[in-house]
């Protein structure tokens, strides 16, 4: 029998290249589909495993893709972009609607096209990425923030179709860590790494070993029982009623 095999988007770099490391080192053939990087990502790991050049929004390119796979076992639905972290009266419509693109029409995309070959074969997990902006209210990120929480929304309708036919979705919920991603947000003076680190009850970022361990876990036979929930991997942060002066 072929080893199962683990699909990452957006896994050349961070996260998502950190699962795809954890699924590389314990048995699965992994397939990275990245904007760019995935054929050198996919490289590093090992000949059994394969990159592809893929824009999660394009319709027409996961069908390809997904088709094109002898088996499907995981998906880990992680390809991501951040928001412009505008004031939100200058926020463009187009940047708007590039977030929830990316993030909701594309984890939609792959989650259905998976969700086809998975339903059929009996069995499958996948693996969304929501994030604390879709747990609690951040301002100015409003596209991210609304991408999270449906991607939270979506990870249990799904859940709840595909549960008699052996599929399991759930979700992730990470804090701050430090990726390409969160360094473009400081480099761009739009976070402030040392504030967010004291407002986490753990009083540090996250690493993305520890979110991938989370999703691993959530795809694993160990989480059998388990669907149609976001977990969050965040250091205490949704947790924590932050009353600042008056607590
Ligand atoms: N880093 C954090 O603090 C954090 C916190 C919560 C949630 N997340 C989520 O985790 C996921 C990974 O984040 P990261 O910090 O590792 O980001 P990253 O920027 O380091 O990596 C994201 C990857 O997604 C790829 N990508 C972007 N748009 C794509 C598209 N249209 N098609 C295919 N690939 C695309 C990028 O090329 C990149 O390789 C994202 O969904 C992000 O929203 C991150």
């Amino acid at each position: 029998m072929t080893s199962p095999v683990a699909l990452i988007t957006g896994g050349a770099v961070g996260i998502g290249h950190a699962t795809a490391c954890v699924f590389a080192q314990r048995g699965y053939r992994v397939v990275i589909a990245d904007l760019s990087g995935a054929q050198d990502a996919a490289h590093t790991l090992g000949s059994e495993h394969i990159g592809v050049s893929l824009d999660v929004t394009d319709e027409a390119a996961v069908r390809d893709l997904v088709s094109g796979l002898d088996r499907i076992d995981v998906l880990v639905n992680n390809a991501g972009i951040g928001d412009s972290h505008l004031p939100s009266v200058d926020q463009e419509i187009e940047d708007f609607r590039r977030v929830l693109d990316v993030h909701l029409s594309g984890a939609f995309l792959l989650a259905r096209e998976c969700g086809r070959a998975m339903t059929r074969s009996g069995q499958g997990a996948i693996v969304n990425l929501s994030s604390i902006a879709g747990v609690v209210g951040l301002p100015r990120r409003n596209a991210y923030g609304a991408a999270k929480a449906g991607i939270a929304m979506m990870t249990r309708s799904l859940a709840c179709e595909w549960a008699g036919s052996g599929v399991r979705v759930n979700a992730v919920a990470p804090g701050y860590a430090r990726t390409a991603l969160v360094e473009k947000l400081v480099d761009d003076g739009r976070i402030d790494l040392a504030a967010i680190q004291r407002r986490v009850p753990q009083g540090r970022l996250i690493n993305p070993d520890e979110i991938a361990e989370a999703i691993w876990f959530l795809a694993s036979p160990a989480a059998s029982a388990i669907t149609g929930v976001t977990l969050s991997v965040d250091g205490g942060w949704a947790a924590f009623g932050d009353f600042g002066d008056a607590s």
